[in-house]
Parts: structure tokens; sequence; C-alpha cells
């Protein structure tokens, strides 16, 4: 070889070093997604929910964005945060992730913001909802919902529905103590009164102690947060108590009357009232067909986890397009903040300056039709923010 064309060669041999080195800042390098989401434990259905939906999304929407091939990496963390943190770091350091997202529940979210602020990767929280995620990294921005933005409109239904006395009932942890914290300041404020406040554990809750207090205790209503995949369990228990007979209303979060579960709770469920920012029934052209297809690919109903997973691609595609391909974490996070859509649920919004999303929230009740359990929406606040921001 003459001194010229060994030159070239060389050349063009530290080129494509440089563009392999450089990974994922060329357009001819796949984009990454790295979504960690408890495939099995308990919160399995968060995770089978949301991977359903990335599925669903990809397969009508495509694999390549602005010219940019996109893949998605799943990898499951059974809920366990330091398993998440692990995963996490191993995404971003190896696997070199453009995005992290997922997170089913909150201890998960709060072990992997670090990793995001020190890699600079946007990280996309599509399940977990207490409030204060969102301001554990200036890189997380959430499409899944918070509690309070779930619970006060129905604490304020309540008071304004014949309820005074309200016995809440919460999971023990993050968005239980948000769920307790917000309808306790809303209700009390429209006149309600607290008389017992009850916090279950996270892991393997057995409700019946607990009921029996909520049974002594004989509110108008009991207020419910749980996390989704505890739903039916508790229901049946409040069914076998005879609980749904004695008088005292159930009322919740639609974390409990999950679309995940909700058809098989079977009539303890019907007219329980609950808030939350997505229905199956959600009577749209958009849902609608969004219900139909998720329900054609995967043989199970869609419920607001899938929902988070799917506005999460929707988001990530946005940005990705609006980079042209570039990505970045800093281009992707400034191009995600404000976004405005359409999604299953309604429209939703990016708060620019929390990166906290802004959505409607419904009151509804579980209703039977043609055979089927639904939330059914009969009220809307528009446009709700987290309230937990404002504290
Ligand atoms: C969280 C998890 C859930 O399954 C849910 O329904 C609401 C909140 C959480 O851990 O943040």
């Amino acid at each position: 070889m003459d001194r010229r064309l060994a030159l070239r060669s060389t050349l063009v041999t530290l080129a494509a070093v440089a563009l392999a080195g450089s990974g994922h800042a060329q357009s001819n390098a796949p984009f990454k997604i790295g979504f960690i989401l408890p495939m099995t434990g308990q919160s399995a259905s968060t995770g089978k929910q949301i991977e359903a939906a990335i599925k669903l999304w990809q397969a009508q929407n495509g694999t390549t964005v602005a010219g940019r091939k996109v893949e998605v990496i799943v990898k499951d963390d059974g809920a366990v945060p330091d398993v998440t943190k692990r995963i996490a770091q191993e995404m971003v350091v190896n696997d070199k992730v453009d995005v992290l997202a997922g997170f089913g529940i909150t201890p998960c979210a709060f072990a992997t913001a670090p990793i995001a602020t020190q890699s600079k990767t946007p990280m996309i929280v599509t399940a977990a909802a207490t409030s204060a995620i969102t301001e554990r990294s200036p890189y997380i921005v959430r499409t899944s919902f918070t509690l309070p933005q779930a619970t006060v409109p129905i604490a304020d239904w309540a008071a304004k529905h014949g309820i005074r006395k309200v016995v809440t009932f919460v999971a023990d942890y993050g968005p239980g103590v948000d769920a307790e914290k917000f309808f306790k300041s809303e209700f009390q404020l429209n006149g309600g009164q607290i008389t017992g406040e009850i916090r279950t554990p996270l892991k393997s809750p057995d409700f019946a102690p607990f009921l029996q207090k909520v049974a002594d205790l004989k509110p108008d209503a009991v207020f419910v947060f749980l996390p989704s995949g505890q739903g039916a369990a508790f229901m049946k228990q409040f069914g076998e108590r005879g609980l749904d007979k004695s008088g005292i209303k159930l009322i919740a979060t639609g974390d409990v009357t999950d679309d995940d579960q909700l058809n098989d709770m079977g009539d303890v469920a019907l007219g329980v009232v609950n808030s939350h920012h997505y229905s199956a029934a959600h009577p749209s052209a958009m849902n609608k067909k969004f219900v139909a297809d998720f329900q054609a690919m995967n043989k199970f109903r869609p419920n607001f986890m899938a929902v988070g997973g799917w506005d999460g691609m929707h988001l990530i595609y946005n940005a990705i397009a609006a980079t042209k391909g570039a990505g970045g974490g800093d281009a992707l996070l400034a191009a995600m903040k404000g976004q405005l859509f359409e999604s299953p649920r309604g429209q939703i919004l990016i708060d620019a300056q929390t990166r906290d999303i802004v959505q409607d929230v419904y009151i509804r009740k579980v209703e039977r039709q043609n055979g089927q359990l639904w939330n059914v929406e009969f009220d809307v606040r528009k446009a709700v923010k987290d309230p937990g921001k404002a504290k």
C-alpha cells in the first residue's frame, strides 16, 4: 500500500471509531429507550400493561423517527429500588440509552433520580405518582399522574354529596401519604370531618384487621388509595366482611377500581364513586380506537398504567423529532417541556416549569354495561395541575 492510501485508510478507520465512540449522538446509531418496569412481583400488572402499550405504540407509529431507528429495551426490576438503580446505571453506562423510562412504584423512581441528574439523561416516569418525584431531578418528566391531582376532586365531590365523616385508608408509602394528606385538607376545607386514618403495609397486605377497624368506626364513607394490583384483593375482603352492605360508602382513587382487574371484582365494586385521569370507558374517538386496538393485540383491557406508557412513548417520539433525530439529554428535555397533545385520556400538557403532567381528572362510578364493569365518567375537573407543587 502506498503512503497516501495507507493514510486514507487510517483516517477512515479513525472516523469509524469516532462514530462508534460517540455512540448515541450519531444519527446512524439507534436511539435507545431503557424502560425499567416491574414485570414480576406484586406490581407485575403495571409492567405488563406498560410493555403492551409500548408494543402497540411502535406497531402503529413505527420504529424510525426523523430517520433514526428507535430501540426499546425493557428490563424487570421486580419493583425493588436497589435493582432499579443498578439497571439504570447499566443502561446509561453500558447500553448508552438516550432516555430512561418506566418506574412502577415511587421508591424505584426516587432511587433512580440521582442517576438521571448525574448522566443528564431524561427520565420519563410513566407510572409512579408521588407528587415529589419530579422534584428529585431536573431531568424527570412525568406522563402518569400525581396522587394529589387524583385525590382532591373526589374529596371535593364527597363533601358536596352529603358525606360528612370519612375514614381514610391508604397504602403506607409516598402516594398513600399524599392521598391521605390531600383528601384530608380538601375534605375539611369543605366542612367534612376525618374520623380515622388507617395505613396498610405496601407489601402483601392483609386488609381484614384494617377493615374491621373501619366497621367499628362507622363513618359515612371510607376513602381508599391502594396501588395498582391491590384493588381486587381489597374489594374481595370488603365484600367478605359485609362492608358493602353496612351503609358505609366506598370512595376511592381510580387505582382501586383499576381497569386491569375491575371486570373480575364483581358486584361489590358496583356504585363505587372514584376519581382518576383515565378510564377505559372514556368516550372519545381516540380512546375507543386505543382500547379496541389494545384489546385486539393483547387480549386484556388497558388501564391507566398502559396510557402512561403510551403517552410516554408519544412524548419521547415528539422529542426525537424536535431534535431532528440528534437527541442529546438537554435538547430532548427542552423539547419535552410544554408539550401538549391529545391522549386516550383527553388532552395532556407537560408543565414547562414543573415537568409534571397537567390533565383532566374525572369523577366516575362503577357500572355494569353490556355485561362488563366500567368506570363510567359523569363529571370532570379540567386541566388539573398537581396540587402538591403549590405547597
Ligand atoms: C404508585 C403505584 C401505583 O401502582 C399506583 O396506582 C399509584 C402510585 C406509586 O408507587 O407511586
